[in-house]
């Protein structure tokens, strides 16, 4: 009976400090986007739904809700961020051009959380002086450094599940979407389910006391690891013409960090998806194989693969071999590729005739054509403020606090500008980055993975998200991954492959 009484007290108290948060069903107003083949879909639309009581930016901390005509309880939800460059993202509407307008299409609910980022500023007001020490009425405050971002759309997945039961669609089945620093976003979230270190933060703002694990995690060009992404960076990419031919205190710096990648990586204790253990002495040569099995599919389909990007091809012509091109193994079309061939590398003319199948690829060719695409970034890549008198980049001020704009945050960096990192500071880089989750018996990982980072991003070296790949497949998850053939940093293509996956894991 004693039990009972303190149960019905503590579920008074969670309903009492969730009294704020809202939704009613019968407030939802009728609306239509029409598709790029003119097909109209219709929806119902829930805007400005506050996910936290605690308000501190009133310009962000909402989420828009697109339920399609037909939708049922058990409709999965298709939770997009459009979050770019660590910066604030207001809730916005469902796009015909990119996952969400597909995603509504296909009879999913669309959800499109704001999220404070690093530009966001308040005012303080007596409410911010109140909950707030030390500071005075009229100051400028930042309201959205990190990791400000991960715990708003933590706190917009809670929303779904503490409305499950109101609301159409099945937050036992959100699939999270972002790109690029969303991507990253997307990979915290799927990363992160749970786990009790956002606890505190989350109570603070007043978000709903709930799970907030989600059942997949589509990421396009993560950019993520940021404590190892400057060392990865230069690891792969020192050996560029670029680099060698570049400022030579810039080339410094990278064969500083190069030579800090190693052990880091080693530490991982990674596996080839067929279980063979990778270290520093084999990992190149299985960034190379994936490349290879890029290229492949992408020749498969009919792309034109350049031999002048390095790859090398067996010598027995496909001339009368079974018409292999565009078709998989087993028989299904590829559709891989979403790239006009017009907009392809060419191959260079007067070359042999290419045979069927990529049997080996150069790398430091290959990588050469990367940057010839695109120029690399400074180095360090990230941790930038201050190194060799370097200006600050998007992640120093994604790391600053309140007061501070930008500030560095690698024990590199910092042993190059004198910066102090302080235990928040840290606990901040820590909580911003999924590869410190994957593993901690706390979390519940999202059990389905999407993961595409472009053969020709270089916004981030391949072993970024080579790692979150393999650490994730490595731990029991089902993970879908490519270095997606000719594509730059981007996101949210090769739509009909995505929904495919979806499908199948939904199954
Ligand atoms: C993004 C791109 C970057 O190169 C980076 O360092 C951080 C974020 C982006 O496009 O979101």
């Amino acid at each position: 009976m004693k039990k009972i009484i303190c149960l019905l007290f503590m579920l008074a108290l969670i309903s009492q400090s969730n009294a704020q948060l809202r939704f009613d069903s019968s407030k939802g107003t009728l609306g239509s986007l029409e598709m790029p083949n003119g097909e109209k879909v219709s929806f119902t639309a829930y805007e400005k739904l506050y996910y936290v009581t605690n308000v501190e930016d009133s310009t962000y901390q909402y989420l828009n809700v697109y339920i399609p005509q037909g939708a049922t309880q058990q409709s999965p939800i298709f939770l997009r961020t459009y979050v770019g460059g660590y910066m604030s993202s207001p809730a916005s509407s469902p796009r015909a051009s990119d996952a969400t307008g597909r995603a509504l299409k296909e009879g999913f609910v669309v959800v499109l959380p704001g999220t404070r980022g690093r530009n966001a500023t308040i005012v303080a007001d007596k409410a911010y002086q109140k909950a707030h020490k030390g500071v005075t009425r009229g100051e400028t405050f930042y309201t959205g450094k990190a990791p400000a971002a991960i715990l708003d759309l933590k706190a917009a997945i809670r929303y779904l599940r503490f409305f499950d039961k109101e609301m159409l669609g099945d937050a036992e089945h959100i699939i999270t979407d972002g790109t690029s620093a969303g991507g990253a976003l997307s990979s915290l979230m799927g990363a992160t389910g749970n786990n009790p270190a956002y606890e505190p933060l989350l109570k603070a703002m007043g978000a709903a006391d709930t799970k907030d694990n989600v059942f997949a995690a589509v990421c396009y060009c993560p950019i993520i690891d940021l404590e190892h992404a400057d060392m990865a960076y230069e690891w792969l990419f020192n050996g560029t013409d670029s680099r060698q031919k570049g400022d030579a205190n810039i080339l410094t710096i990278s064969n500083e960090l190069k030579t800090l990648f190693p052990a880091y990586l080693n530490s991982l204790k990674l596996k080839t998806p067929e279980g063979k253990p990778l270290t520093d002495t084999n990992y190149l040569d299985y960034i190379k194989s994936e490349l290879i099995r890029s290229a492949q599919i992408a020749k498969n389909a009919g792309a034109t693969i350049p031999d002048s990007l390095g790859f090398v091809f067996n010598q027995e012509s496909g001339f009368g071999a079974p018409p292999i091109n565009g078709i998989k193994p087993d028989g299904a079309k590829i559709k891989v590729m979403n790239i006009p061939n017009s907009r392809m590398p060419q191959a260079p003319r007067g070359g042999g005739r290419q045979g069927e199948y990529i049997i080996d690829l150069d790398m430091q060719k290959y990588l050469n054509y990367v940057v010839s695409t695109q120029p690399l970034k400074t180095a360090p890549a990230f941790d930038t403020q201050g190194v060799e008198g370097q200006r600050a980049s998007g992640e120093n001020d994604e790391f600053g606090n309140q007061k501070e704009k930008e500030v560095n945050y690698t024990a590199f960096s910092a042993s190059k500008t004198g910066a102090i990192l302080s235990a928040e500071l840290l606990k901040n880089v820590y909580l911003m980055n999924p590869m410190n989750f994957i593993e901690d018996p706390q979390t519940d990982v999202a059990p389905h993975w999407y993961i595409r980072h472009g053969a020709r991003d270089r916004d981030t070296a391949f072993p970024v998200p080579v790692n979150l790949a393999l650490k994730l497949q490595n731990t029991g998850k089902d993970v879908n991954f490519l270095l997606a053939w000719n594509r730059p940093h981007s996101g949210d293509y090769a739509l009909d492959e995505l929904f495919e996956w979806i499908k199948k894991i939904l199954q």
